[in-house]
């Protein structure tokens, strides 16, 4: 770190760092950076999440692991473009993002299509791109089969499992229990297969298994536990004939330091993995992170309105809010590390809260700021994943712009939205 600060980054922002006490994003000082679009605005490092693509590839490359980008966590056009251009695959989870996908020219042959709720015309987007489709339940199955008869075509699919196994993330983002609506336990997935195997989906060519355990998974055994049960159901498929079937997707779920305990590395869950993963010829190992790729290489940054203060306590209001990133209205307070564009001394816990009328729109109950006055910029840390992708237009307010930086040069990616177009296609 360089410069004056008393706020200490970790590693995982090594990009985001003070520079003569301002804060800068690949050496860009944040406060250039949004003057001319003005504030709230996302910035993200198009290279950070890049590099981040290569160690996860790197992590699993021993595992032969191929690594599709999870769309969901930051679908900006010109993210799914570098991710293009890194040669990577993708995962989907709406005819939306699909679309995206294919209007920045990504391989629909190495896109992947998730979800527990697709609609009929969610699938024949699918077939008649040859996307691959994880098959949820017993019941998309006969869409999938029915849609693509009618399409006159036959689609490549997985069986997405539910490994009953629960890690120990926050709840919402637990999708591996037995309770969870997420995949097919594997009993229904044998079943399936049978089904399968006895000639009931002739337009489905099924080939291997799916899952995901969980968001932000703090250790690897969970992981390890829920593939070991994927690797059953892989061996009972390929006992019956069914050689092709082959894929092992692990999912995404690789977590990133928010600035609370340690988190394992994406090299620790690929050696946790080897024992059971590695040398086998029989699969081909594939992963879907989003989080781990596109978090840290994102700020939001933000502009103090107003000093309030309840009794004994500093309080801000910004010009965002739980509308541009939900994040701790929904899981938890404070979980974005706050940080003071231009340094300063710490002037002691701060509540920090945004413009919307709910009590829930408080980012922090105690983040440590210097005494900010009106005009003084703050920045998110960590918001390049489920930042922009979970805004709303709650109280008729505008998105944030979202401005990118590659090889040290921003550009405005998403401009800021007007007014008028938030309801332009509405009929009075
Ligand atoms: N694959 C599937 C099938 C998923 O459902 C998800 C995330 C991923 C991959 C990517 O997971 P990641 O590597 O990013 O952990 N909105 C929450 C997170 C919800 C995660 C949903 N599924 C948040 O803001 O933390």
């Amino acid at each position: 770190m360089e410069g004056t600060s008393t706020f200490p980054l970790p590693s995982t922002t090594d990009h985001v760092r003070y520079t003569d006490g301002v804060l800068t994003l690949d050496g860009l000082a944040l406060d250039g950076l949004v003057a001319d679009v003005g504030t709230p605005a996302y910035v993200y490092s198009l290279d950070v999440m890049a590099a981040a693509m290569e160690r996860a590839r790197a992590a699993f490359a021993p595992l032969g692991g191929q690594v599709s980008y999870s769309v969901k966590v930051n679908s900006n056009q010109a993210v799914l473009a570098r991710m293009v251009r890194l040669g990577a695959g993708f995962d989907v989870v709406s005819g939306g993002e699909l679309s995206r996908v294919l209007a920045v020219g990504g391989d629909p042959a190495r896109t992947t299509f998730a979800g527990v709720g697709k609609t009929d015309e969610e699938l024949a987007l699918a077939v008649r791109h040859d996307v691959l489709v994880n098959i949820e339940s017993a019941d998309e199955c006969e869409a999938l089969n029915r849609v693509a008869a009618a399409l006159g075509r036959r689609v490549r699919c997985g069986i997405r499992v539910n490994p009953g196994v629960t890690v120990d993330t926050l709840a919402p983002m637990q999708t591996g229990s037995a309770k969870a609506k997420f995949g097919l336990p594997a009993t229904e997935a044998r079943a399936l297969l049978d089904a399968c195997l006895a000639g009931r989906y002739p337009q489905l060519s099924l080939l291997g298994v799916h899952m995901h355990v969980g968001s932000q998974v703090p250790e690897p055994s969970g992981m390890v536990r829920a593939a070991e049960v994927l690797l059953d159901l892989l061996e009972y498929a390929q006992q019956r004939g069914l050689d092709e079937f082959r894929r092992f997707d692990l999912g995404g779920g690789f977590p990133i330091d928010y600035g609370g305990p340690a988190v394992p590395t994406v090299e620790e869950f690929a050696a946790a993995l080897t024992p059971l993963l590695g040398g086998r010829r029989d699969l081909d190992v594939y992963l879907e992170p989003g989080r781990s790729i596109a978090g840290p290489a994102g700020v939001l940054v933000a502009q103090v309105l107003y000093r309030k203060h309840r009794p004994g306590q500093r309080m801000l209001v910004l010009d965002t809010g739980m509308h541009h990133l939900i994040r701790p209205a929904l899981y938890r307070t404070d979980v974005h590390r706050i940080l003071p564009v231009l340094a300063g001394p710490s002037a002691g816990p701060t509540v920090v809260v945004g413009p919307v009328c709910e009590s829930t729109d408080t980012f922090a109950e105690s983040a440590e700021l210097p005494d900010l006055a009106p005009g003084d910029l703050v920045a998110f840390m960590d918001a390049g994943a489920y930042g922009m992708v979970m805004a709303s237009h709650y109280n008729t307010n505008r998105k944030p712009p979202e401005i990118v930086v590659e090889n040290g040069a921003a550009r405005v990616a998403r401009p800021r939205e007007q007014w008028s177009s938030l309801f332009a296609s509405e009929r009075p």
